[in-house]
């Protein structure tokens, strides 16, 4: 018992305030040669009517050293990488900075989103195409403006390669390889060589959209692209569409959608006519549906390309182009970061 007792006090005073302490401690209290662990092995050979209570008070002792052990062992832990500034625990937490997506991947988003919940699907294709998919199977003429050098970007080893002009070429690509009932979004990046101004830009953005069907109608066309408008600027939007001309659609068309700046009142980006061009659109010209083997007595379809600049441009109110490619990181934050 004053074995005990004095085991007690010997561990009450040990300063354990070093690595190398610890292990003193460990050594003298609770190795296999600690008199403590001698004590424990006496238990059997203590006379049965005393072993109770030794045993109990035995184990409490060895309790003790343990937990004073474990103890001092995690607070070294945390002051020794403390101490070593590997981690200050108590600085405070900094929030991770996330990314944003950019207003144009934002929009275009938003209009394949849109009418994606209509039945249309997304589809990639080449920025870098052949002259087929970007015009001759789209009936542009061969001496068309738009295959002039002044336009078009060519790649120079092959004058049938080109940065794709537009969107368009897509609608050839899907229709050579998929069969009626087709109905498709695309959404990309396109080049002409314009000089860069507030208004225009060497490089923007188009999302083409296409169905081919039985018994498709110009009606049908309006009504969908009216729905579109409705859902990307708000109920009270206006369309209207002014005949126009593309080598690829007949009748063609250019759709308007009342200027949501200024409320149709009249400002800069309207040119003060109350009203902003977002697309182009027209029923497939028979010759395109035939260039890519759709039999043009069977179906018909009608075709759009949405200009995504000027539809963004409309959406934050941004008015110079150029803001979109200058990555300038104080324009960029405004926009809504990654959930
Ligand atoms: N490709 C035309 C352009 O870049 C836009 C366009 C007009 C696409 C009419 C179409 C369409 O699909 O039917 O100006």
């Amino acid at each position: 018992m004053s074995k005990i007792q004095q085991l007690h006090t010997e561990i009450d005073n040990f300063v354990i305030d070093s690595v190398e302490k610890l292990e003193q401690y460990r050594l003298q209290f609770l190795s296999k040669k600690s008199e403590l662990q001698s004590l424990l092995s006496d238990i059997k050979n203590i006379a049965p009517e005393e072993r109770k209570q030794y045993g109990i008070l035995v184990n409490e002792l060895k309790q003790k050293a343990q937990n004073i052990y474990d103890q001092s062992k995690e607070k070294l832990e945390s002051s020794v990488s403390y101490s070593v500034g590997l981690t200050d625990v108590t600085r405070s937490a900094k929030g991770i900075e996330l990314g944003g997506l950019h207003p144009i991947s934002i929009v275009m988003n938003e209009v394949c989103e849109i009418f994606e919940a209509i039945g249309f699907s997304r589809v990639p294709g080449p920025e870098i195409d052949d002259d087929w998919h970007i015009f001759s199977a789209l009936n542009f003429a061969e001496e068309h403006p738009a295959r002039d050098m002044q336009d078009t970007f060519f790649v120079h080893t092959n004058p049938d390669i080109a940065l794709r002009t537009h969107t368009s070429s897509l609608q050839v690509r899907v229709m050579e390889n998929e069969k009626p009932p087709i109905r498709v979004i695309c959404p990309g990046r396109v080049y002409r060589n314009e000089a860069i101004t507030s208004r225009a830009h060497c490089m923007f953005h188009q999302v083409e959209g296409l169905y081919i069907a039985e018994n498709v109608s110009f009606a049908e066309m309006e009504q969908t692209l009216f729905y579109f408008a409705k859902q990307m600027f708000g109920e009270g939007t206006k369309i209207r569409l002014r005949p126009s001309y593309f080598p690829f659609t007949e009748p063609s068309a250019e759709m308007d959608v009342s200027c949501n700046i200024c409320g149709g009142s009249g400002c800069a980006l309207c040119k003060n006519s109350g009203w902003v061009e977002i697309m182009g659109c027209g029923m497939v010209d028979p010759n395109v549906l035939e260039n890519c083997n759709i039999d043009s007595t069977i179906y018909t379809g009608y075709a759009f390309g949405i200009g995504i600049e000027r539809m963004t441009q409309v959406k934050y109110k941004t008015n110079d182009i150029r803001l979109f490619f200058e990555n300038d990181v104080r324009f960029l934050q405004q926009f809504q970061a990654v959930k």
